[in-house]
């Protein structure tokens, strides 16, 4: 009968994994025990705590539903999901810059003509968002499918309010880029918003001292064929929040200005009507393939 102290059992449980077929797999399975029992030796950990984890763990999948990935919230606040951000984009070469996903890219990006409004139904100070696509050289990119998503002004997304069903998307839609690598539309500005508090992620945030808060931002994902996709925000200058972002995904090439415009037109020649904001960002693609990440939630649910 085998017995094992707390560090032969470490090189027990790496060799139970020496059958696995798949090389990769029991690659990071293996550095997973060593990290996971490192960590336990080096904490002592007692059994309390461990029930506590467990606990934790087992409430964090509870609170997941096809439009919540609480999971995805814990790696966020964790740093984690920036950190695989990190190790998989060493290499910019001059590229924007990338950031997380996050929870709320949920599907129903419907294409959406250029200028188009795509938050006629909220208040609040409105907003003109220009912007271009090109390769690494400056070359536009045409045709490419851009995905945009942000909150509203007081900082929720659209599918977290309980009338998503029955209005569908806002603040929420796809343009494609003309021969130019062009693209522009209306919106309001978005302010910075807490992460949700209401599950066991938010509940360490608040229980650790931690403040919830994301900077205001607006998601972009750019899907142009030959060249990595590009998930990333575009964070706008001035919030309080961007040295402090609870999910650390700001990054400086990523901070844009927003010019304050009392202009009676705006950049496509129709009446602005009141002051207005003006949002200009160039995305520059890295050649490369990839798949674009598939939207979580809505989309899935229906089609589960
Ligand atoms: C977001 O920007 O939508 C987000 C990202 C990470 C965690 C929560 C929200
Ligand atoms: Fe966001």
């Amino acid at each position: 009968m085998p017995q094992f102290n707390d560090t032969e059992l470490t090189e027990a449980v790496i060799r139970s994994f020496d059958e696995a077929p798949d090389a990769r797999a029991k690659f990071l399975l293996r550095e997973l025990v060593k990290s996971l029992h490192d960590y336990v030796r080096k904490t002592d950990l007692t059994f309390p705590e461990w029930e506590y984890a467990i606990d934790f763990l087992t409430r964090t999948g509870q609170k997941c539903t096809p439009t919540r990935q609480e999971f995805i919230l814990l790696s966020d606040v964790l740093g984690v999901s920036m950190l695989v951000d990190a190790v998989n984009h060493r290499e910019r070469d001059g590229a924007t810059e990338t950031t997380v996903l996050g929870p709320f890219y949920v599907g129903e990006h419907k294409a959406m003509p250029h200028g188009a409004d795509i938050s006629p139904r909220l208040d609040g100070e409105p907003m003109f968002v220009q912007s271009r696509v090109t390769d690494l050289a400056g070359k536009p990119l045409a045709n490419v499918p851009v995905d945009v998503w942000h909150a509203d002004n007081e900082g929720f997304y659209d599918s977290q309010k309980s009338d998503y069903e029955a209005h569908g998307p806002s603040s929420r839609a796809r343009f494609i880029t003309d021969a130019d690598g062009r693209f522009f539309f209306r919106t309001i500005l978005p302010c910075s918003y807490p992460i949700p508090t209401d599950g066991p992620v938010g509940e360490m945030i608040l229980q650790t001292r931690r403040h919830p808060m994301r900077p205001a931002h607006v998601h972009f994902l750019v899907d142009a064929p030959g060249h990595e996709p590009l998930i990333t925000h575009v964070f706008i200058d001035g919030d309080k929040y961007l040295d402090s972002d609870v999910v650390f995904g700001v990054k400086n090439e990523l901070i844009a200005t927003i010019e304050k415009r009392t202009d009676a037109q705006m950049p496509d020649g129709k009446p602005a009507g009141r002051p207005w904001h003006l949002m200009t960002y160039e995305f520059h693609m890295k050649p490369g393939k990839g798949e674009a990440p598939k939207p979580m939630g809505v989309k899935e649910k229906e089609d589960a």
